[in-house]
């Protein structure tokens, strides 16, 4: 029996609209390991829209609600963890998923992410507000891109290819098993 404690889980990272949810979803599909949503394990545990807890407690508050979710995710025996896309500006909530995860980034260019969010606001309340969306896509993107790297022990380039291709992409680079 291997070290339980090392790196039993998969954690995927990388900026909102990369994909993390149905790349994980096609992964879990893929190995038979259960796969959790970070954002949906945080409104179901406590029965509250992520737009709502942003609204009303702000993103302080919800970056401690993330740090809780993924103490208790982490310590899953084995299961595929998509993040939700600023988890890395929360030190204490990253030192927890590396030590439990791999981790593996999808790294986009801001022009596939502009196009995958769109007209998606739902879950995204740091986009919601914006007058130039864009604009503010590649500002957050710029900010953000050396922690993707700095956390990542995998990266894999998902500025193209379907999410089937990706998904075998990831498998092989961790070696065809989670
Ligand atoms: C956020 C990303 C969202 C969600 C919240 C904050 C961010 O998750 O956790 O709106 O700061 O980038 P996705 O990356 O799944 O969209």
């Amino acid at each position: 029996m291997g070290d339980m404690s090392y790196k039993r889980n998969l954690a995927l990272i990388g900026f909102m609209g990369c994909g993390k949810t149905v790349v994980g979803r096609a992964l879990s599909r893929k190995t038979g390991v259960d796969f959790v949503d970070s954002d949906v394990f945080i409104e179901l545990t406590h029965g509250i829209k992520i737009n709502d807890i942003f609204r009303k407690h702000g993103e302080d508050y919800f970056r401690s609600l993330e740090a809780e979710a993924v103490n208790i995710l982490a310590n899953e025996e084995k299961i595929i963890i998509a993040t939700g896309g600023g988890m890395v500006k929360n030190p204490d909530s990253m030192e927890i998923l590396t030590k439990a995860c791999r981790v593996v980034y999808l790294k986009s260019s801001p022009e596939t992410i502009i196009k995958n969010l769109k007209n998606a606001t739902t879950n995204r309340p740091l986009l919601a507000s914006a007058n130039n969306k864009e604009e503010l896509i590649r500002h957050m993107m710029g900010e953000r891109e050396h922690l993707y790297e700095k956390y990542a022990d995998i990266t894999i380039d998902v500025s193209s290819g379907t999410v089937n291709e990706i998904s075998d992409r990831i498998l092989k680079a961790i070696g065809g098993k989670i």
